[in-house]
């Protein structure tokens, strides 16, 4: 069966929801495994569990220094990185109108520039070991709807940054897989309806990306919720 042994990941948006269960995933499965998130107590909570494989560094994705940081330190720490998880987001929802200035920017920064910028800095180890990048984006990232202008705007921006790296890298064999996932019952939602995915089943769709056979890429996953039929509009 496969598995992640001797394999380092790093796993933003880490402390919760979907980041949280991947990073227990690929720890069970035998990778080390870097932990980033701004809640540094939550990371260390997780990381008391897996001492020898759970690295907890407190990371906002979208400050340069501290991106760079987190790329040195478990490069450092675990001597190599084989996956990059692009998975810290936050969504804010409300029409054109009346979405805030503030709430558009912190979408594009958290979404779109912290893939970039964790990308740009581990893309030379990812080389190294001819590794992946995962980018959780969404089924916002493939279709639009109203009050998803900002959120929408950030996905479909991922799945072209997806694109072009998985371009760029295809020479240098570094894999790039994108996901979206429909709701996922986590923290992002208020109230998640009730039928949403679990983030373990997220996960399991990650995890064959990532456990891919030989010359095999899954470049993209796009998984729904099984509505039941009296929910359906
Ligand atoms: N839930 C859904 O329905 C759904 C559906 C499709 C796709 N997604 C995507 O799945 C991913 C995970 O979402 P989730 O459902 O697990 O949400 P969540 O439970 O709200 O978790 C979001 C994570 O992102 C982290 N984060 C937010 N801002 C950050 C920043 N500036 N720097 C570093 N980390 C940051 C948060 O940690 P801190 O606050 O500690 O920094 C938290 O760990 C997101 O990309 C989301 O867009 C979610």
């Amino acid at each position: 069966m496969a598995d992640l042994k001797g394999k380092t990941a790093i796993i933003t948006g880490a402390s919760k929801g979907l980041g949280a269960a991947l990073a227990r995933r690929f720890v069970e499965g035998g990778a080390h495994v870097a932990i980033a998130a701004r809640s540094k107590a939550q990371l260390e909570k997780q990381a008391k569990e897996y001492p020898d494989q759970i690295l907890p560094v407190p990371c906002d994705v979208t400050c340069s220094d501290q991106v760079k940081t987190l790329i040195e330190k478990t490069v450092n720490q675990f001597g190599q990185l084989d996956i990059l998880v692009n998975n810290a987001g936050i969504g804010r929802f409300g029409t054109v109108q009346d979405l805030s200035e503030e709430d558009w920017d912190q979408m594009m920064d958290v979404n779109l520039k912290g893939a970039f910028l964790t990308s740009k800095f581990a893309i030379p180890h990812l080389q190294q070991t001819k590794g992946h990048i995962v980018n959780i984006s969404s089924v916002a990232g493939t279709v639009t709807f109203p009050k998803g202008s900002g959120y929408c705007a950030s996905k479909f921006g991922l799945m072209a940054l997806s694109d072009v790296l998985s371009q760029e890298l295809k020479k240098d064999e570094v894999k790039v897989n994108t996901i979206c996932p429909g709701s996922i019952q986590t923290e992002f939602f208020e109230t998640a309806p009730s039928y949403a995915l679990t983030a373990e089943q997220v996960t399991e769709a990650v995890w064959h990306m990532v456990t891919a056979p030989e010359g095999v890429i899954y470049n993209q996953i796009i998984m729904r919720p099984q509505v039941p039929p009296e929910l359906q509009k």
